[in-house]
This record gives structure tokens, sequence and C-alpha cells, in this order.
């Protein structure tokens, strides 16, 4: 018999051993684990309705809330944030305590105010099932979307002309937690109305036929175009991300976790494009060699066609560098000799073979050309960003209208997957850019508007 005392030591140790060290959410759950350090970046100065819970991981109460809270939090996937904190950890009990938690699990749902990084927070304490508290954290999704009439429409059209204006077309009255968590996700960044089928003139305006219809209005002349995918938060993010940043936080973790709810079995590698190829093992659990079969476009032997090449000076900043331009990618080739160097052919191929796939999948990319070494802004532009070893291709992004720029740095891999990831991160608006220096975007474009604008 061990004595008394080394019995309860090994006893307390057995029993603390485990809940110290993880909480009862894994890695894999869709829940967000926050802390009491990142608890302000990720939930206080957010731009999201979140809802956290303080719990600990040896009480009954909170283990038997799980279930219904990890549904929650896919059910509000794209929508609204859903934590936990576990105030048993030593260094989240003093913020623990900060917030008042008495007792576990305490729910608080955290909703954004006008002024940032001051949210008001309430205790939730309505029923503890995945429903009641998804349709209270969804009543507190802030609404951004104007809603239109025929009378103000064009009126909203004109205001913030920098913005790209979003345009949902509805049957409905209400405005859907989807269409508010998109606001949410440009905001700032692009304007996002509501339009009821009975506006029948902006109906005709835009040639709505059908309901609901999501519409981009980009900035500049740019034609409004039709969204004309899924009514889903992922692939609109997409899309809607090729004419505005989204947030920071807008594509979220929890992209991932979502599409295992609805569709388990179509989860599948083509329906999330934007991560990255393969190098997350984390949802390998579900064999899915069978869906993917489905989902990949059957092997058509189409000859990939050749990037288009800018081969003038003019051409170039008509199609990336004036005011208005949207995000282009550029192969700017090196000097040519006899023949072009092995690690320039990579880089034309294999972004031909990207562009050439989302054309082919009807997906939106961003125009990418080549740019030979004698039209002389390719100079302009080396010169500028300080590429100026003209011996070696140089694969960048651009934004004239947004102004920045980003260099692709390759170390001479230009292969299929490391371009793809790159080309991937500035679909979704991630990665560092930088600012495009002054006096690269087309100098008599905009005298010319200036004058529009007069008229
Ligand atoms: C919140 O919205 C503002 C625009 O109103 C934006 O500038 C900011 O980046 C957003 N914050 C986050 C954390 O997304």
């Amino acid at each position: 018999m061990l004595p008394p005392s080394s019995f309860l030591l090994a006893a307390s140790l057995l029993a603390a051993l485990p809940v110290n060290a993880d909480g009862i959410y894994t890695k894999k759950s869709p829940v967000l684990q926050v802390t009491g350090k990142n608890y302000n970046s990720l939930i206080a100065d957010s731009n999201y309705t979140s809802i956290v819970e303080f719990y600990a991981p040896w009480c009954g109460h909170c283990q038997s809330l799980k279930p219904a809270y990890e549904k929650a939090a896919q059910n509000l996937n794209g929508l609204a944030k859903v934590a936990a904190i576990n105030c048993d950890e030593d260094e989240n009990k003093p913020f623990c305590g900060q917030m008042g938690v008495q007792g576990f699990p305490t729910l608080k749902i955290v909703t954004p105010s006008k002024k940032p990084g001051k949210p008001r927070v309430e205790d939730y304490q309505g029923a503890r099932t995945a429903k009641a508290i998804v349709d209270a954290v969804v009543e507190r999704i802030p609404n951004h979307v104007k809603r239109a009439t025929d009378k103000d429409l064009d009126n909203w059209l004109n205001q913030n002309e920098e913005r790209p204006k979003v345009i949902l077309f509805t049957e409905k009255g209400t405005t859907s937690a989807l269409i508010r968590a998109m606001a949410v996700d440009f905001l700032g960044a692009a304007d996002v109305a509501q339009v009821r089928n009975k506006e029948s003139t902006s109906v005709k305006k835009f040639g709505i036929t059908q309901f609901p219809a999501l519409v981009v209005v980009p900035t500049g002349d740019a034609e409004p175009q039709l969204y004309e995918g899924e009514l889903k938060k992922q692939p609109i993010l997409e899309f809607l991300s090729e004419f505005a940043m989204p947030n920071p936080d807008a594509s979220g973790k929890a992209a991932s976790s979502t599409d295992s709810k609805a569709k388990t079995k179509t989860k599948s590698k083509a329906s999330k494009p934007a991560s990255k190829p393969s190098s997350t093992p984390d949802d390998d659990s579900t064999p899915d060699s069978n869906d993917e079969a489905e989902v990949k476009p059957a092997p058509v032997p189409i000859p990939v066609p050749p990037l288009p090449t800018l081969a003038t000076p003019d051409s170039l900043e008509t199609s990336c560098l004036a005011p208005k331009s949207g995000t282009c990618v550029l192969a700017l080739l090196p000097e040519q000799g006899d023949a072009l160097p092995a690690s320039a052919i990579d880089a034309l191929s294999n972004l031909a073979n990207i562009a050439h796939k989302h054309a082919q999948r009807g997906t939106h990319l961003f125009p990418v050309y080549a740019i030979p070494d004698i039209n002389s802004g390719s100079q302009t532009l080396r010169t500028a960003l300080g590429l100026e070893d003209k011996q070696k291709v140089e694969v960048i992004a651009l934004n004239a209208r947004r102004g920045w720029w980003r260099h692709y740095v390759a170390e001479d891999d230009f292969s299929a997957i490391a371009i793809e990831r790159w080309v991937d991160t500035i679909r979704l608006g991630e990665g560092e850019k930088e600012k495009l220096p002054e006096g690269l975007v087309g100098e008599a474009e905009k005298a010319k508007e200036a004058e529009h604008d007069e008229l």
C-alpha cells in the first residue's frame, strides 16, 4: 500500500494532467480556440459577431454542451465566429475572471459596435441547443446591407466610386445571414445592397430574370457581372475576391470544416481550390478518391493556349496599368539571347496551364500576360520595382487601382505547384503586398478621366 499522502498526490496528478494539457475541443474542431492573449485580435476587434464559451475541461455541463456547440460552429461557419476559451489554463484564468465568468460553461455573445474594439458583450441565457445558439448569433450579425429601391439604387451606385458594388436581387424582404456576413467580409472594400424583385426598373436594368441573383458592378467602366455559381459562402467569397479585397479574417479557419456537415461525401479538394494543394494532411480521414474522380473535369486533350503577350508599353498600360486596372499577373521575360532559359519556359507554361485550367472550369481568374523584354514598359517596371537582373524571368502581380504589387520570389522554383500556390494566395487576398511606386499608373489615362468627371 502506498502511504495515503503519495496516493493523493498521484491521484491529483492523474486528474490534473490531461485536463491542463488539452481542452475539450481538438484541433480539428470547428470551434475556434482562443486565449486571453488573442481574444482581442480574434474576437473583440473583429467585424464579425462571435459567441464565446468559457469552460473548464472537467465540467460535466461543458462536456455535454460540446456536440451542440460544435454543430452550431459548423452551421455558423462563414457567418460568425464560434469560439471557446479554456479557463482552466493558467494563462487564461485572469482573463476569464476579468470577463466576470463565475460558472462553467458561460456563453457570451460579442457583437461589434460602431466603435472598433469596443463590442457589446452579452451573456447568452438561451437554450443550449445548436439551433437556439445559431438563432441568437445570426440575429446579431451586423447589417451593413443597403436595402435599395428603384428610387435610390442609382444614387447608391454612384457613392464611393472607388468601391465595387454587390447587389443581391431577391424575392425576400428580410436580409439573410449570408448576405449580411458577406457585407462584413467586404466592409470598407465593397458595398453591398439588396434589391427586391418588385423593384422592376432595377430588375430590368440589370436584366435579372431569376431570383435570387447576385451581381457585381466593378469600379470603372467594367460591365456588371452576374455570379453564376452556387449561393454559398465560400464560392461567393472567392468570386467577389476578384473585385475587392476581403477583410483579413473573412475566409476564416473554419472554411474547411463546414463542408463536412452538409456534404461529407462530396467534400472534395476541387471545391476548395484555394487551399494549399495537398500540403494539409489534416483532412485525409475520408478516402475521397472516388469523389475526386467525379469532380475533376474529364481530361479533354485541348492544347493549352500560350499566354497572351503584351508587346508594347501602350498595351501594357491599357491592360494593367490604367488607373482602374484590376489585378494582373505578369511574367517579365528575360533579355532574349538565342533561347529563353528553362526557368522562363517553366514559368510561362505553368502560368498558361493555370490560366487554362481556370478558363476550362469557368472560374474567374485575373488576366495573366507575358511581357517580352523588347517591350520598353517591361524595363520601366523592372526599374521601378527593383527587379534589375535582366537575365532573369520575374513573375509579379499588380493591381493599379488598389496600388499594390507582389513579387513571386522563387529561387528558380517555377514549378506548377509553387506558382499555383502563389496565384491562389493572390486570389484569396492573402499575403504581403507592397505599395506600387508612384508614376507607374497611366498618367495619360488620369488626365482623360479628369475631363470625364467635369462633363
Ligand atoms: C473591419 O472593417 C474595417 C472597415 O470598416 C476594415 O478596415 C478592417 O480591416 C476590418 N477589420 C477586420 C479585423 O477585419
